[in-house]
């Protein structure tokens, strides 16, 4: 008999993320793309995609979402669609809009495309456009029309900040009179763009609890109408977010050059070689690969994580922000109040509470451009 248990099984990934491009006509300062992403500009080709959509559904993936960057800034989009959804994959295009014409929508549904879920930076065209560093609302608006009359159940995606958390309730009635179904109020996650402007970003506690109180008095009087989420940003917890449901357990992205990631973020890790699909199979990738067992199952855990009776729960929360708040991505995520860099996120919520009303930092705040990424190459 085996002295020492078995470690279980590798389950197979149910999710590829498909990020066709880094190109997007929009600059949002909370973008979790790489920072240096104008660095790498390399795509991989229409055939090289079909190739991986192929393989990941062999493995048993069962949903693919199409990203980026705008993944319609690739023509081949419709391509991708289409063999998707020969392939059996429930498709999910993730855009800002920005491209969506009525030539196009119609084109997607016709390729078989299942759901779009639509972005907007706020309710007012002055903050979405600031936001965004373009002149879009109007724009979103109409593509907001063309995803209803395709019939396509409306899907509206707001990631909250500093700048936008008091705007909620009148999101939440913009997404009413849109007819949205499902609105998902994301705080943002500080990574990438996200966490360069998370001075200005990062809200105070009370602005956060006003805008919650918000949420909770609009779900009462909305009922089964309108599905609100209402994600806390995870810096106000005791407890971390279960990241990716665990490092290499359902989800495997796909950058544009072709590196298989195990979570959006998995770039900003240091000392971790992200396979890619020109060079190796997913099927590699996924079971064998150093990068995708790096952190899978809790052997690599420290305490307090290897301890802790949560472990199989949260996982120790989020790599990235384990090596973005701590410097090793191998410690407790210090959103656990656990773990002994807790104190650290709480003088980073309470430097936000200093400020709370006045203005947002000297710093100014740095928008997602091409000009603004040759800074971190
Ligand atoms: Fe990378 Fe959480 S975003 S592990």
């Amino acid at each position: 008999m085996n002295a020492y248990p078995l470690p279980p099984p590798i389950a197979p990934p149910l999710w590829l993320l498909a990020e066709l491009t880094y190109k997007c006509p929009l600059h949002c300062v909370f973008c979790y793309n790489p920072l240096n992403y104008a660095e790498n500009q390399h795509e991989l080709t229409t055939a090289q995609w079909v190739d991986v959509m192929q393989q990941a559904r062999r493995l048993g993936a069962a949903q693919l979402g199409f990203s980026g960057g705008e993944p319609l800034q690739r023509d081949d989009l419709e391509a991708l669609v289409a063999e998707g959804c020969r392939l059996g994959y429930y498709t999910n295009l993730i855009t800002s809009g920005i491209g969506l014409t009525e030539p196009r929508i119609a084109r997607l549904k016709e390729a078989g495309l299942d759901h779009i879920q639509l972005s907007f930076q706020d309710s007012t065209k002055e903050m979405n456009d600031f936001l965004s560093s373009t002149k879009t609302f109007d724009l979103k608006m109409r593509v907001a029309g063309l995803i209803k009359q395709y019939d396509y159940p409306m899907v509206l995606n707001v990631v909250l900040h500093r700048y936008n958390l008091d705007h909620v309730g009148r999101i939440i009635e913009m997404a009413d009179a849109m007819g949205v179904e499902y609105l998902e109020l994301a705080n943002t996650q500080y990574y990438g763009w996200g966490l360069a402007n998370r001075a200005q970003l990062l809200p105070d506690r009370e602005q956060l609890l006003r805008a919650e109180a918000v949420v909770n008095d609009y779900r009462a009087r909305l009922g089964h109408k309108m599905r609100v989420l209402f994600v806390v940003p995870d810096y106000f917890e005791q407890r971390p977010k279960a990241c990716m449901n665990g490092w290499g357990s359902v989800f495997l992205g796909v950058a544009p050059d072709g590196s298989a990631l195990p979570c959006h973020a998995a770039k900003s890790l240091p000392g971790i070689a992200f396979p890619n699909v020109t060079q190796h199979s997913l099927q590699h990738i996924w079971y064998d690969s150093d990068a995708f067992n790096k952190y899978r199952g809790d052997a690599w855990m420290k305490e307090p994580c290897r301890s802790c009776p949560d472990k199989q729960k949260d996982f120790g929360g989020c790599r990235c922000q384990a090596l973005a708040l701590t410097g090793d991505a191998a410690n407790a995520d210090p959103v656990c109040d656990k773990s002994p860099y807790h104190g650290d996120v709480q003088s980073i919520v309470a430097r936000a509470q200093s400020q709370a009303g006045g203005p947002k930092t000297e710093k100014p705040i740095l928008f997602r451009t091409d000009a603004n990424s040759r800074q971190f190459g």
